[in-house]
């Protein structure tokens, strides 16, 4: 991310002029400043994990832009088990295993208000269904604050703002994310109103715990981070950015049971490619998704 307010310097700017969405523009300057320091140190030190994100100084001008060297995610969890899997394979284990983002899941009963490990109880005004109590939620939170400081403290509820990519792109430049995963008929809402800053649902249905949809959006945040895809451009193109779905891909062999391969994408003609997935890629949305294009 370019200092707000300073210009964006000349060899910055076909960049800028391509991506013009935000992200895209801190993704490509932030890979081309971290892929630096990744070299020289591929597991950075506590300290700039501590520190994130990182000021660095363009080598070719005076610009300073701010590198990602670390994300943290913590989560409260009453199935912490429920989060392991998630996290130890493909894309999010790379990251972890690069040193890009940690993921701590901390089970929320050891905060519990008794020996029998309880964390809710019965709704005032009677109804079915248990609520999360405030004691435990606030005592994790707070203790969990003392090592760091959260940019969010998010709440996963079929009632949040519903998740786009938009907000997965926000949410990846921030360096310390708590996620508190609900249960029951929910939590407490004085925790609502004290702590949260920002309530997420990944879709208009209901799950029977906030810890798939938790696992949903670090697997939707952890990707972005810059020096977490192998081909950082890979992302730039997903579908949801620029709001277009992405166009039709396919592998070898170039004919299969009878069906061929384009044949624009056998051309080797780059310029040719690039427009005829854009094109691919409006049609889709206008088919699939006409809402995305809405306002545009
Ligand atoms: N918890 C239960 N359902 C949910 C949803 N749809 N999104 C986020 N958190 C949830």
């Amino acid at each position: 991310m370019v200092r707000s307010g300073s210009k964006v310097p000349a060899h910055f700017e076909g960049l800028y002029n391509i991506y013009t969405a935000e992200r895209l523009i801190f993704t490509r300057l932030a890979s081309k400043f971290f892929s630096a320091t990744a070299r020289h140190n591929p597991h950075p030190p506590a300290s700039l994990a501590r520190d994130r994100p990182v000021r660095s100084r363009c080598p070719k001008c005076a610009i300073y832009a701010y590198v990602c060297s670390m994300m943290t995610i913590d989560i409260l969890s009453v199935l912490p088990e429920l989060m392991e899997s998630p996290f130890s394979h493909s894309i999010l284990k790379r990251a972890r295993d690069k040193g890009l983002l940690e993921i701590r899941v901390h089970p929320l009963r050891q905060w519990a208000v008794n020996e029998y490990g309880q964390v809710d109880d019965y709704q005032y005004g009677g109804g079915a269904g248990m609520v999360m109590m405030p004691e435990p939620l606030a005592a994790a939170i707070e203790s969990l604050s003392k090592d760091r400081s959260y940019d969010e403290i998010i709440y996963l509820t079929p009632d949040g703002r519903r998740l786009e990519q938009r907000i997965a792109n926000g949410l990846s430049l921030k360096g310390n994310l708590l996620l508190i995963c609900g249960h029951y008929k929910g939590i407490d809402q004085r925790i609502r109103d004290r702590y949260v800053t920002m309530e997420l649902s990944i879709g208009d249905y209901v799950l029977s715990g906030g810890e798939l949809a938790a696992a949903v959006l670090v697997d939707a945040i952890g990707r972005l981070i810059p020096g977490v895809l192998n081909d950082e451009t890979s992302a730039l193109f997903d579908s949801f950015q620029d709001n277009l779905l992405a166009p039709p891909v396919y592998t070898r062999p170039a004919e299969w049971r009878g069906m061929t391969v384009p044949g624009i994408l056998l051309s080797g003609d780059p310029r040719k490619i690039e427009d005829w997935r854009h094109e691919q890629s409006l049609q889709r949305t206008r088919e699939r998704r006409p809402d995305l294009l809405e306002g545009e």
